[in-house]
């Protein structure tokens, strides 16, 4: 099997790798991919959210599968332009992946088919949205742009002027773009969050193993939310009792809600959930692996991926056994200085064998590219995930750090306490 991955980050570097231990796959192209990723598959200068680009290049290729991995194509409608072209795809329809694209379609879904959710109200202009904020008096509340933002657009309110200005920047300086020509208030909840990705084929939900993000820039969850600055997989906050209340009260009737509406989910389905004092309930879904989720669960998959992405695309899920190793994953993103907010690229990295990895890690690529002479260069604000597996959680941070210390560049910037919150949990 020839397989393309639409992406071009640390997730996509992940699937890759994971495709490569496939005994089904026999080529590998990726399309935009990156420097790291460069070194295990042939990379392909096209935009992910270029659809005819990509078909034109899955034809050229001969593609047997394409795997469609960020949001934004799948959103514009990708899956269904390949399939309508003979291809297999793994990756939801557009009329799925609204799931992610609008806020304002997710919280009414999972009011309508009452799925645990933070209270909300739906707003179109600034004046009601504010006018209710202060009916409703309870802060911190939070404020959400409808549409996607690069994970971004989310912003939490300590009091009633940071509510009032997350307001107008949303809706009239639209600092998510048009993403904010909708927005939710919703009820601020507390607890451990907990990212569930799960196959599904909209008959079955396969839940993966859990993992925990850790979405601020510094330490003990400080400074800005960014795209996730590491994760570790299992979550221990997640137990047995747990996983059952997710499954009967929220997996299952998101599958069931989604059949309902005509836009059966087929792919990978992300559940953002929250274990506050009232049970657990979502804080958003995604339509496709997470990132850095994918970083530290895929390692522990033993089950080949492409027969269960055949299985996906075939709705036959319920017939596949899916095992997962034991012990736990960590992955400690390495970011450029200044992200999430301002940073400079272009800074050469040292540390890094040949193939873009280090001893006793792997190193999933995020934002690196390769210079004419063939040096990885940084080039973007999440550079390189490190990532290591061990029998426990603390044995896998310990080698993930300890390769994190031999790899440098100018002005990087990592955290030092990922998985400190899950060891705490034990
Ligand atoms: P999202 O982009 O929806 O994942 O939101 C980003 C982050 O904001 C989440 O991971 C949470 O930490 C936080 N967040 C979002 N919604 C809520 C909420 N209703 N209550 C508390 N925290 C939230
Ligand atoms: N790690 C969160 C996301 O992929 O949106």
């Amino acid at each position: 099997m020839k397989v393309l991955v639409v992406g071009g980050g640390g997730r996509e570097h992940a699937i890759i790798m994971k495709l490569a231990e496939s005994s089904h796959v026999t080529e590998l192209f990726c399309a935009p991919g990156n420097g790291g990723i460069a070194k295990y598959a042939k990379c392909f200068p096209v935009k992910a959210t270029d659809l005819e680009g990509m078909l034109k290049l899955a034809k050229e290729l001969a593609a047997d599968w394409v795997f469609v991995a960020p949001d934004d194509p799948l959103v514009l409608g990708m899956a269904d332009l390949l399939r309508e072209n003979g291809f297999k795809v793994f990756g939801p329809s557009k009329a799925a992946a609204i799931i992610e694209g609008s806020k304002v379609f997710s919280k009414n879904l999972m009011k309508q088919y009452h799925i645990p959710t933070a209270a909300y109200e739906v707003f179109t202009k600034a004046d009601a949205a504010i006018e209710y904020i202060k009916s409703q008096n309870s802060y911190p509340t939070v404020v959400k742009a409808d549409g996607l933002a690069l994970g971004k657009g989310v912003i939490i309110a300590q009091n009633e002027q940071e509510a009032i200005d997350a307001v107008h920047s949303i809706m009239e300086d639209k600092i998510f773009g048009e993403s904010g020509s909708q927005l939710v208030v919703e009820e601020f909840l507390t607890g451990p969050e907990v990212s569930v990705l799960a196959f599904t084929d909209g008959k079955t939900v396969c839940p993966m193993i859990s993992s925990m993000d850790h979405k601020r820039a510094l330490d003990g969850d400080n400074g800005k939310n960014t795209g996730g600055m590491g994760t570790v997989s299992p979550n221990p906050y997640y137990t047995d009792t747990i996983a059952k209340q997710c499954m009967d009260e929220i997996f299952i009737p998101t599958m069931q809600a989604m059949n309902a509406e005509n836009r059966s989910f087929r792919g990978c389905l992300y559940f953002g959930l929250m274990l506050t004092p009232n049970g657990p309930k979502v804080i958003e879904y995604n339509c496709r692996f997470g990132d850095p989720e994918t970083q530290v669960v895929l390692p522990m998959l033993e089950t080949d991926l492409m027969d269960i992405m055949e299985a996906t695309e075939n709705q036959s899920l319920d017939t596949l056994p899916m095992t997962w190793k034991s012990g736990a994953c960590a992955c400690v993103i390495l970011a450029s200085g200044g992200y999430p907010e301002k940073y400079e690229t272009g800074k050469e990295i040292s540390g890094l064998d040949a193939m873009g990895q280090c001893a006793d890690a792997s190193v999933y690529h995020a934002g690196t590219k390769l210079s004419e002479d063939g040096k990885l260069l940084t080039s973007g604000g999440r550079v390189l995930g490190i990532t290591a597996s061990g029998n426990d959680l603390q044995s896998a941070l310990d080698k993930a750090y300890a390769a994190v210390r031999t790899v440098s560049f100018e002005g990087a910037h990592y955290r030092t306490d990922i998985g400190q919150r899950a060891l705490a949990a034990k």
